[in-house]
């Protein structure tokens, strides 16, 4: 068994998600690398610390450039907001480090280009965290429409809903509140949800063509965390956008953050010519699927609980019929990330990868504000 040493910049949401991850993967994968949680690192030594003692990280730095200039790190995890990732990633491209990065890759496409050339030319592994991919189900309905079994596909359909920013008097930038700080963020729920959603249908469905969107920004000024003052906000609170897939499909995709009562409501549905399926991430390991085939009155909406050992990753955990949750698509990412290694075949999203997503956004930004139809490039 050969070690990973992991490097992990910031200690959040996501942080907790990948460590967890990590010590996880092991125990359930069968893989010759064992990541090791060797430092972590953020600005705030007591707070970094404190995270490196609950999930047992042997150091920790406050200044990324040292982690990364590390002999003892093989990879550098990118937990931080979308403003840091260009930098980080290719310092740690050109440290010779592989890079597991969170999503979106970047603040828009022309910084995404960088990083694609900084990891091709230093030859190293990299990827992106889309995690949802991942989730068995979804996996599942990934092998379905690879199989041809929906026929020709008419229509993609997602929601990625929240409900969480529609108080005024929340602030924007600082810890956790940096999503709604355009400067950090890049863009609102485009980059944060919608590239998620985004991200599955490119992979389910193909490339997309053109794109027309609706973007607003409900609460115009928020005070900023950092400065103090009342500030313009720069980020989409909802986006909409039509599109056309390459395969003549149409696209019909919506986010927001005030969809009251939505705290993560992430669906898709796809209609084929003979089948249709959708997934709802409130009931993540349940595959809805119609069959048109069918004959007679027992034709329907079937609901399959994607728990059983033929089901995707589900034979790595418990006995069928159990199921498992949000957590595992990372601890799946990890084991994918580690057998690429293994192989010579990278696991996906790699940087190259993820940078059609972040096209797809760029262009949905630029059409809610030309208000024109968009070509994605
Ligand atoms: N894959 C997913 O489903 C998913 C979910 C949530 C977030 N994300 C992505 O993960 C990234 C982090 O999001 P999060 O929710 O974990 O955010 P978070 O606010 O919970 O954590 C961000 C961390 O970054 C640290 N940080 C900020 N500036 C830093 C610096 N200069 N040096 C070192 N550390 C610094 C903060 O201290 C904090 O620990 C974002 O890119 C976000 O889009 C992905």
């Amino acid at each position: 068994m050969k070690s990973l040493n992991i490097g992990m910049i910031g200690y959040g949401f996501m942080a907790k998600a990948h460590s967890n991850a990590y010590l996880t993967v092991n125990n359930f994968f069968k893989l010759n690398h064992r990541p090791v949680l060797k430092a972590v690192c953020a600005r705030n030594e007591e707070a970094v610390r404190a995270f490196a003692d609950t999930w047992g990280y042997e150091s920790v730095e406050t200044d990324w450039r040292k982690l990364v200039a590390r002999d003892d790190i093989d990879a550098i995890d990118v937990c931080v907001p979308n403003n840091l990732h260009k930098e980080i990633a290719i310092a740690a491209a050109t440290a010779g480090k592989m890079i597991l990065c969170e999503k979106p890759i970047a603040m828009n496409a022309a910084e995404g280009e960088e990083m694609c050339a900084a990891v091709e030319k230093a030859g190293v592994p990299n990827i992106v965290w889309y995690n949802y991919r991942r989730v068995p189900a979804v996996t599942h309905a990934k092998n379905i429409v690879d199989s041809g079994n929906l026929g020709r596909i008419f229509h993609y359909r997602a929601n990625f809903l929240q409900d969480w920013t529609i108080a005024e008097d929340l602030p924007q930038g600082g810890n956790a509140l940096w999503r709604l700080d355009v400067k950090a963020a890049g863009s609102g729920v485009t980059g944060d949800l919608l590239a998620h959603c985004i991200d599955t249908a490119i992979w389910l469905n193909g490339g997309i063509k053109d794109v027309s969107a609706m973007t607003e920004t409900f609460v115009k000024q928020r005070m900023h965390t950092e400065t103090g003052k009342v500030e313009e906000v720069g980020i989409d609170d909802a986006c909409a956008f039509l599109c056309h897939f390459n395969n003549g499909s149409l696209g019909l995709f919506e986010s927001t953050r005030y969809a009251r009562g939505h705290k993560a409501l992430y669906t898709f549905e796809i209609n084929g010519e003979h089948a249709s399926i959708r997934w709802d991430l409130h009931d993540l390991h349940r595959l809805e699927y119609f069959d048109h085939r069918v004959e007679g009155p027992m034709r329907g909406w079937r609901s399959i609980h994607v728990s059983d050992s033929d089901h995707p990753y589900m034979s790595n955990w418990w006995v069928p019929g159990l199921n498992i949750g949000y957590e595992h698509s990372f601890v799946h990412q990890v084991a994918d990330f580690i057998k690429g290694i293994e192989s010579g075949q990278p696991a996906a999203p790699t940087f190259r990868d993820a940078l059609e997503t972040q096209k797809v956004c760029d262009a949905v930004l630029e059409s809610g504000k030309s208000r024109c139809w968009v070509d994605v490039p």
